[in-house]
């Protein structure tokens, strides 16, 4: 009891344990939009309105009002208190309780964990000055002929393993770090009682996360030798199957339009030295589910880059579905012949990479191609047999006038009528009904989510008041932006003057500004819910600076209104009075007179936005 817990130590719990993953172990969860859904685990329902926003890191349920994150969900289900609760989620991912109940003693005993860190960063240094050493130079004139520039060399921290077998071993064992430590980390090898240096005369991709730790490292040959590239092994720090080479490059912007997804190393670099910088790699394995939720953090939408014959392959195809069931839109772009999109890149420029990408195929088109090259659509057989397998690819389209589409595309191409293949839809999916949010469209592709129970009647400057919170506790730069421009005390919730002082605080602090940081900045479970409620908004806007202040002026003319209404009653009760020969009531009467040409002016600018 009473033990200490550091808030690094929590922010590492709560990072390491995405909410799709702890509340899936609880709830059947289906992706649907943004997120997922599912049966609300703490009421009876028999329609899902139990939604987990992967993004947000939160739940909330339209049906009986609960939300939170991963903290409180624990607390609810467990039944725990919420020190119980952090260190139940602890336990969850493998993470040793700290040790002690002081704090300086806690960061001064560090774990094995963040000894592999620390080595791994002290190696990384060390190759990319190897780099530019002159036993590097070969290596260095490598890179250069691959196109890539100084800039894009250091951004990526790429260097040189020396050729020789105790380069990087004796180094390291010279800055105090003991032997079975670089074992662990991957950096060297032990086998019949002989260690060694792993990578030799190679070019060094470091391979590092979001938060900027180094966890493995790539290394390429110079020449045509093999094993092309050799990756470390896994190792506690390093696990492929959750890691993105390039992740760390990536912005957290609050919704990113896309991500591409390339093959390898080189494709990851040349992509964004062209400016594609939402480029990442899965590392010469197939896409798993962890990857997909970590992508799925940062964007709806990806596009698959791999060399042609590539992508078709079964194993990819299975990691493209993967995405897609992660509640990711999916598109492949097609690449000329045995190109990859480094050599595409090289060759033809990022104007052409575009094109290519403006006409990607979503993943549904594409397998329907591939299929459809299969069979042999001149005999009655094979085209019974596309348009069998057709049917069961188009089952996994939710959106029913995208399904027409094809059927209609099946249909001129098969000979099928329209109404054949429906009822071959239907019958392979059961009688499964689809239930739920309705999504409506609204003008020009946007829309919202009308949401069961959903609060539709709202006064629109609690809206904006909303919106602007929203905006600002996504990321630090829409929070500078806000913070300029807003004081807390225009804000008429409590909640949102509350959320713009934590988020205040964060920045002040020099804090990541997120979602998640700021439920967890607080314990109290009805203020995490009362936010969650205001995080779950869909804030949609063309233009975000236009946006925000339409919601700063909406706003404003409510709280000019609401000063001109009490100046009104003041002037009446004074007149009452008969005190209309006092300086009180001639100052009155110019504020009145002051704030009507105000209210009229700011009615004017915010005319039909919110
Ligand atoms: P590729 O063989 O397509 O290489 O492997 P590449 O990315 O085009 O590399 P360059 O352009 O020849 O330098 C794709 C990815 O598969 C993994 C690597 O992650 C590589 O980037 N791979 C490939 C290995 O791990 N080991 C290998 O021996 C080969
Ligand atoms: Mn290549």
């Amino acid at each position: 009891m009473g033990i200490f817990l550091p808030d690094e130590w929590i922010d590492e719990v709560r990072e390491r344990n995405d909410i799709v993953d702890v509340i899936s172990e609880y709830v059947h969860l289906k992706p649907q939009g943004r997120g997922f859904v599912g049966l609300c685990p703490f009421h009876a329902e028999k329609t899902p309105s139990f939604h987990v926003n992967p993004e947000k890191q939160l739940y909330h349920c339209f049906g009986c009002g609960v939300g939170g994150n991963v903290f409180t969900f624990i607390m609810a289900v467990e039944k725990l208190e919420f020190v119980e609760a952090v260190k139940f989620l602890a336990e969850r991912v493998g993470m040793a309780l700290p040790q002690t109940t002081d704090a300086e003693e806690f960061i001064r005993s560090k774990s094995r964990t963040e000894r592999i860190y620390e080595v791994n960063r002290e190696v990384a240094r060390y190759y990319h000055r190897m780099l530019f050493s002159p036993e590097g130079g070969q290596a260095l004139s490598y890179l250069k002929a691959r196109g890539l520039d100084l800039n894009i060399i250091r951004r990526f921290g790429i260097g040189y393993a020396p050729d020789g077998w105790e380069n990087a071993k004796q180094y390291l064992l010279k800055q105090g770090f003991e032997e079975e430590l670089l074992i662990q980390a991957g950096i060297v090898v032990s086998t019949k009682g002989r260690t060694y240096d792993r990578f030799r005369n190679r070019v060094i991709f470091p391979i590092i996360k979001p938060r900027g730790l180094v966890v493995g490292f790539g290394g390429r040959v110079l020449d045509d030798s093999l094993p092309k590239y050799l990756n470390s092994p896994e190792s506690p720090v390093f696990h492929k199957g959750s890691t993105l080479f390039g992740l760390n490059l990536v912005r957290k912007a609050s919704s990113l339009d896309y991500i591409i997804i390339a093959e390898g190393y080189m494709d990851v670099v040349t992509l964004h030295q062209f400016g594609f910088k939402t480029a990442v790699a899965s590392l010469g394995t197939s896409l798993t589910q962890q990857q997909a939720k970590v992508i799925r953090r940062y964007t709806q939408q990806v596009y698959i880059a791999y060399d042609g014959d590539a992508a078709g392959q079964k194993a990819t195809l299975r990691g493209l579905d993967i995405l897609q069931d992660a509640g990711l839109k999916v598109k492949v772009i097609l690449f000329p012949q045995g190109m990859d999109p480094d050599e595409v890149l090289r060759k033809y420029g990022a104007e052409f990479f575009k094109k290519l990408m403006d006409k990607a195929v979503p993943l549904v088109d594409y397998k329907l191609d591939r299929l459809r090259s299969q069979y042999d659509l001149q005999t009655s057989e094979g085209r019974a047999r596309y348009a069998t397998e057709a049917a069961k690819i188009l089952i996994q389209v939710p959106n029913l006038l995208e399904r027409d589409v094809h059927i209609q595309r099946l249909e001129a191409q098969t000979g099928f009528s329209s109404r054949l293949l429906y009822q071959q839809i239907a019958q392979l999916e059961g009688s499964a009904q689809k239930e739920g949010v309705k999504r409506q469209l609204i003008g020009n592709n946007r829309y919202i989510d009308k949401m069961p129970g959903g609060k539709e009647s709202m006064p629109s400057h609690i809206k904006a008041e909303r919106y602007l919170v929203n905006l600002m506790a996504s990321s630090n730069w829409l929070a500078k932006k806000v913070v300029e421009k807003v004081e807390p005390q225009y804000f008429e919730e409590p909640i949102n003057r509350e959320i713009f002082n934590i988020v205040v605080e964060l920045l002040n602090s020099g804090k990541e500004v997120s979602i998640p940081q700021v439920l967890s900045s607080i314990q109290d479970q009805d203020k995490i819910q009362q936010m969650v409620e205001i995080f779950e908004l869909p804030v949609e806007y063309d233009n975000i600076d236009k946006f925000i202040s339409d919601c700063i002026d909406e706003i404003m003319y409510h709280n000019l209104e609401k000063r001109r209404q009490e100046v009104v009653r003041l002037i009446r009760q004074m007149e009452q009075e008969g005190k209309q020969a006092t300086d009180t009531y001639r100052a009155l009467l110019s504020e009145m007179a002051v704030l009507t040409r105000k209210v009229a002016a700011s009615r004017h600018r915010k005319e039909g936005i919110l």
